[in-house]
């Protein structure tokens, strides 16, 4: 891993003097929308910059139409979330039309894709502005750009490797946070294009990380979530991910979970985290992405499945209650018949509490695209609806055996399906609905389940 090194503090008082030109101007967009795609990375990104714009003076619009400028977070872990961010790209052109004023600005992983940028300043030359991911920080110098020069602008920056500290941020939620550790990936996975629009790992200090959780603790976050495409390569001055995690269980804060975790740099220190550590949920996100050692030595997975069924073992021998969630993908160029059936297998023995699974993808840049692949996109769609289906057959046991236990959930919301509900999580990770309204939101309940649905449970309110 680099050599860590943060964005000096002249810039970042750069960047706050233009927030404050910016927001000194007469006529300036007045109202921001942010629609954040992909993953937690980028909902947490999306806060930085919601926490910029509110700096500018502009207001949240949560009509996205009515709004002076429209920011797209984007992804593009996937064709199909390349689509979908291009997609709504276009129908703002149409927008724009009627609201010459609207300001469109795109960023995130996809715009950091190489070529993407220019093959989108030719064919939408309507967007505003595009930037990338390593320099969201200079969001405030951009919007200035883009108001003083009345053109579009777009910056993508090649370099990587820094960390930024100290933006303004709008959350969320206040009782549950995200707290970046580290930036990028090294690994390589031959399917994945993180590392190539991510950058290279690099860790924030452990100071700078207990800071932020003091701080999100202070304002009242009952649960926070640490963040790294692998955590487990977390190297901050020194320390390794279980020493942090185990300085920042001894702050009290009542939930802490993590993601995600590589399972070939998943250490024996950590799994005992999950005996010792009070606040510390029994929960893991541990993708295996393929059951067959062939599909994932071709993945550059760098671990067998004898390997990741003995870590299921051990987490399980530590904490016979852990929830233990993944990621599979169907469809690896070349996966046969029997390699498929593989990881059907060992979703059979783990029994995953709940597992994302995707037809792989072949994203341009990755040494994956380039190998051949002669399985007919029919087979795959079979193939992982067999997947699904098998998951979801497990998953409901799984919720069925929690029927009549009691436990405590962390209230996140009202239930938009079920009227007079509430909805939140039992340490595991399971959601349960149950009767209740907006007052209980942020609080622990203890709720008896009593029925299991297809991803949910159902419950009531005891002693309350
Ligand atoms: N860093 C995490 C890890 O190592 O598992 C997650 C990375 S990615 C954002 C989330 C998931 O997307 C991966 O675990 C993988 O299953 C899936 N994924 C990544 N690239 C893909 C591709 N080209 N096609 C299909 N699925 C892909
Ligand atoms: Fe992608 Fe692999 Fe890195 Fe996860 S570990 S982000 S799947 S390259
Ligand atoms: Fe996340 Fe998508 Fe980027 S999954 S890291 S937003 S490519």
């Amino acid at each position: 891993m680099k050599e860590r090194l943060t964005v000096p503090e002249e810039e970042m008082l750069r960047q706050r003097e233009f927030m404050k030109l910016v927001k000194a101007m007469e006529h300036r967009p007045q109202t921001y929308h942010i629609v954040s795609m992909g993953c937690q990375m980028n909902e947490r990104d999306s806060e930085s910059i919601a926490g910029m714009l509110t700096e500018m003076g502009l207001a949240h619009q949560p009509v996205r139409e009515q709004a002076d400028l429209i920011l797209y977070n984007t992804c593009c872990v996937r064709e199909n979330a390349e689509n979908k961010a291009l997609g709504n790209v276009i129908w703002l052109k149409e927008l724009k039309k009627t609201k010459p004023e609207l300001m469109i600005c795109v960023g995130g992983c996809m715009t950091q894709e190489k070529g993407m940028a220019a093959m989108m300043k030719k064919r939408y030359p309507f967007i505003d502005l595009i930037y990338g991911t390593h320099n969201l920080y200079r969001l405030p110098e951009y919007v200035w750009r883009v108001l003083t020069e009345r053109r579009p602008v777009v910056e993508v920056m090649d370099i990587d490797g820094e960390v930024v500290e100290g933006l303004p941020e709008v959350r969320k939620s206040k009782f549950m946070g995200f707290v970046n550790i580290m930036y990028g990936c090294d690994n390589f996975c031959t399917y994945c294009i993180v590392p190539h629009v991510r950058g290279r790992e690099r860790s924030r200090t452990p100071e700078a990380v207990i800071e932020e959780c003091v701080r999100l603790q202070d304002q009242g976050a009952q649960e926070i979530m640490l963040l790294g495409q692998n955590v487990n390569s977390y190297r901050g001055g020194g320390a390794e991910f279980a020493e942090l995690l185990y300085r920042i269980d001894r702050l009290g804060i009542p939930r802490i979970r993590f993601m995600t975790s590589h399972p070939k740099d998943l250490s024996d220190e950590l799994i005992q985290a999950f005996g010792e550590l009070k606040h510390l949920m029994p929960q893991l996100h541990l993708p295996v992405q393929a059951g067959s050692d062939e599909v994932l030595r071709r993945m550059n997975r760098r671990y067998t499945r004898a390997h990741y069924l003995e870590l299921v073992r051990k987490l399980r021998g530590v904490c016979p209650d852990i929830g233990l969630t993944s990621d599979l993908i169907v469809g690896f160029p070349g996966e046969t018949l029997e390699q498929f059936e593989e990881t059907m297998r060992l979703v059979r023995e783990v029994r995953f509490d709940a597992a994302y699974t995707f037809i792989f993808s072949p994203r341009k840049g990755t040494r994956a695209a380039e190998f051949p692949d002669e399985t007919p996109e029919a087979v795959k769609s079979e193939r992982i609806q067999r997947l699904i289906d098998l998951q979801q057959a497990i998953a409901l046991e799984v919720l069925e055996q929690q029927v009549g236990r009691v436990e405590t959930v962390l209230v996140e919301s009202v239930s938009t399906r079920d009227s007079g509900s509430v909805g939140g999580k039992t340490p595991r990770g399971h959601m349960v609905n149950f009767p209740g309204d907006s007052r209980l939101i942020g609080q622990f309940v203890d709720v008896e389940i009593t029925s299991a649905g297809r991803n949910t449970l159902r419950g009531r309110r005891i002693g309350g």
